[in-house]
């Protein structure tokens, strides 16, 4: 049998002395599938995604996580294997983290530099075929044509598609999606879910998307793990999870009982909107720029 992309045992994660954020997290994501992590604000989406990606330490203790097959974490700290396997993580925010002064062609060749050398890649100087690549990965997301523009002058939606052609370009194994449609229109984020799932279906790239909109995530997804305070309270398919379940999830009731799985999330979705920004807590922003590990701005 193949090994999982990933497998999570046991793991906890605290900032402070005695507050776990994540709480005896078990889970396995198969390669290929796409899975949408969901759970209120706060609730340690971003945390585990950035453990996954190596960016955070797991706590002491018998915890692990695996990508691939390989040990990445084990007792409080990170294996070598993580900067190997860096190269295979496409990572995706909600900030779309281009350089906006760089045309969409140089941002999207960004996912080479972990595959290139180090002087190559200081100067900019990608090989013909990394270029085709990169051609090639803004076609199959739908925005060749602005190839030679800056990024900064797109819009939210096509810079989003550019993160996406990014991965591509970089030939991830595992995208890591935090909250990729949260500052984009209802027309852009339907645009940028379809992209992400036609790319996991095609080259069978795992994908992992947190979402808020979480109609997204159970229209465009085949599992939902759904954290609560830090622990896993969902993991299962989209058809198993019962409105109820997300009712209780995000602490809202809607008033009636909707037949539809999109009529119902959509309504939470709005409910959730509703709720006045003092009331979510605070959670540490997103908003460094990496491309392929790398520092660019
Ligand atoms: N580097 C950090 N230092 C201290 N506390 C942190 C750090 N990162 C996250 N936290 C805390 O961990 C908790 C979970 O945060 P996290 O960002 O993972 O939640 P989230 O589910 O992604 O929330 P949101 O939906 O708002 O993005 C929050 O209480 C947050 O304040
Ligand atoms: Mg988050």
């Amino acid at each position: 049998m193949s090994e999982f992309a990933v497998k999570i045992s046991g793991i906890n994660k605290s900032f402070k002395k005695n507050h776990p954020i994540l709480k005896e997290i078990n889970l396995n994501v198969e390669c290929g599938e796409m899975v949408g992590l969901i759970g209120a604000s706060g609730s340690g989406k971003s945390t585990l995604m950035r453990l996954i990606a190596g960016f955070e330490t797991i706590d002491d203790g018998n915890g692990s996580i695996k990508l691939f097959g390989s040990l990445c974490q084990t007792n409080g700290h990170q294996t070598s294997a993580v900067k190997t396997l860096r190269s295979d993580i496409g990572i995706i925010f909600q900030q779309f983290n281009l350089v906006g002064r760089l045309t969409l062609l140089m941002n999207v060749l960004a996912g080479r530099l972990g595959r290139i050398g180090r002087l190559q890649g200081t100067f900019g100087v990608f090989p013909k075929n990394d270029r085709i690549k990169a051609l090639q990965a803004l076609e199959r997301v739908g925005i060749l044509d602005k190839a030679y523009q800056r990024a900064s002058t797109l819009s939210g939606g096509q810079q989003q598609r550019a993160a996406i052609a990014r991965t591509l370009t970089q030939e991830a194994k595992l995208i890591l999606a935090d909250e990729p449609i949260a500052s984009l229109d209802p027309g852009s984020a339907e645009k940028v879910m379809k992209t992400l799932r036609k790319i996991n279906k095609q080259d069978q790239v795992t994908v992992i998307v947190s979402l808020h909109q979480i109609e997204h995530a159970f229209k465009h997804c085949d599992r939902i793990i759904a954290l609560k305070e830090g622990r896993v309270v969902h993991n299962s398919k989209v058809s198993d999870i019962s409105q109820k379940d997300i009712e209780n999830l995000y602490d809202v009731e809607l008033s009636e009982k909707k037949d539809h799985l999109w009529d119902f999330t959509k309504d939470i979705s709005k409910e959730l909107d509703k709720v006045p920004l003092h009331k979510i807590s605070s959670t540490v922003s997103n908003d460094y720029e990496i491309v392929s590990s790398r520092n660019v701005n």
